[in-house]
């Protein structure tokens, strides 16, 4: 009887899906809190390549039962898609997905709402994923969403759907609203037999004894209250989400594995302190495939930055780490991580909540030596170059939490356990 969240420390993409993957062996359900769509995980396996949105990686292993939990928002038209997928390339899907029926729904409609709202921000945009998130989360918390349970009941869903139209200002059609409830009919058919009480689920599981893990999307400076606000997505990515999203009580959460990638990346909009403009961020973004898995843009690349390590470490409560993409850095001859944060003169205590306040900040950086070899084949951290075990020392040190994984690589077996 155990439970762990797994979850990304940074702006997103910290490779958490590896690191689920990874741990996902020995777990019996793997468990989706947050977020939606606007997640791409990716997972190779035998040089195979598997992309996830909104199912939970987990469902790779054959054993693991997989849950779409309470707290997230599902487009229904996406996700049948994404199962089909999935089915083509060989994974079994029979008795093993368990979607929530409280969900919330990601309607075109919110996708519309996506971009209007981008496009009327203008230069303040947020840089969204296009994927309707925001405007299907803000009509949950003004109680008009709809939600996967409404897909059930046609009437009740007939007359939420165009109350939610009408609350929007939206003239639709009697024809028009019959289509869509035609298509949601049809999508129900699909979905219907993995939607259940999740919550039930996996509390049952958790006291008969099974190994519950919870897969975070996102990352935590992108989290609703705690991150760079307005930068950030529309759900709680901090290890806390793991229980309002779930149901699962927050006395049952027994450890916090906080994923960091080796330097660091944003995409969308918003401060980033140790952003880099130069040759090494180009070599960077090169080297680690930094494009966006969801929409293919090219990631924001800086310096690791411990400040702000420090400050989601704490308030996940992380009590180890991973370190990602290591490999990524070889051949760079001096790396910076970030130790402290400057502004008129003084030096910081804490992290910033106001985005204008982190964009002023100045960076004060601790220089390390670079290494030149390839560290793809390393299994162990005796392996690994002194240079490469000096800089993860200095991030352990600085995070004052315990590097427990180190990814040397995409492939399952391109990891390092330290302990
Ligand atoms: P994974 O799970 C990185 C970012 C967007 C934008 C902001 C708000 O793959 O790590 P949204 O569409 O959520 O309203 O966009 O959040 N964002 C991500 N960045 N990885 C993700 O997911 C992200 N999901 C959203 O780029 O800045
Ligand atoms: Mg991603």
């Amino acid at each position: 009887m155990s439970s762990l969240i797994v979850l990304g420390c940074m702006w997103g993409d910290e490779a958490k899906a590896k690191i689920v993957d990874f741990l996902g062996a020995s777990a019996d359900a793997v468990v989706r809190f947050q977020g939606g769509a606007n997640a791409g995980h990716t997972i190779v396996l035998e040089g195979k390549k598997y992309v996830f949105h909104s199912v939970p990686s987990g469902i790779i292993y054959p054993r693991a039962k997989c849950v779409i939990g309470a707290g997230t928002v599902i487009d229904p038209f996406g996700l049948q898609e994404e199962i089909q997928d999935l089915i083509s390339q060989g994974v079994d899907f029979s008795g093993r997905l368990f979607i929530d029926e409280r969900a919330g729904l990601v309607l075109p409609l919110h996708k519309k709402l996506d971009s209007s709202s981008e496009k009327a921000l203008g230069k303040n945009k947020i840089g969204t994923t296009g994927k309707g998130i925001g405007p299907a989360y803000s009509d949950l918390t003004a109680r008009r969403n709809l939600r996967v349970g409404d897909l059930a009941h046609p009437d009740w869903l007939k007359l939420r759907l165009q109350g939610l139209y009408e609350a929007h200002g939206e003239v639709i059609g009697a024809r028009a609203l019959n289509a869509e409830l035609k298509l949601l009919a049809a999508v129900w058919k699909f979905l219907g037999p993995y939607v259940a009480q999740t919550d039930v689920l996996v509390r049952q599981w958790y006291l008969q004894g099974e190994y519950i893990l919870f897969e975070g999307a996102q990352g935590t400076l992108l989290d609703l209250g705690f991150g760079t606000y307005p930068f950030v997505t529309s759900s709680h990515t901090i290890a806390g989400g793991a229980s309002t999203g779930t149901g699962f009580p927050p006395r049952w959460l027994d450890k916090t594995l906080g994923v960091f990638k080796a330097y660091g990346t944003r995409v969308g909009e918003g401060p980033f302190p140790t952003e880099l403009f130069d040759a090494t961020a180009e070599r960077i973004r090169k080297t680690g495939n930094e494009y966006g898995a969801t929409t293919g843009r090219p990631r924001r690349i800086g310096w690791f930055d411990a400040v702000a390590g420090k400050y989601t470490a704490s308030l996940n409560g992380v009590n180890g780490i991973a370190v990602t993409l290591l490999d990524v850095l070889s051949g760079i001859p001096e790396l910076k991580i970030c130790t402290g944060y400057w502004a008129s003169g003084t030096k910081l205590s804490g992290y910033p909540s106001h985005p204008l306040d982190l964009e002023a900040v100045e960076p004060e950086y601790l220089t390390l030596a670079g290494w030149e070899a390839d560290l793809g084949k390393a299994r162990s951290l005796g392996k690994l170059p002194k240079n490469a075990r000096e800089y993860l020392d200095a991030i352990q040190d600085l995070l004052e939490v315990p590097i427990e994984i180190v990814s040397v690589g995409s492939d399952r077996s391109q990891t390092i356990v330290v302990k």
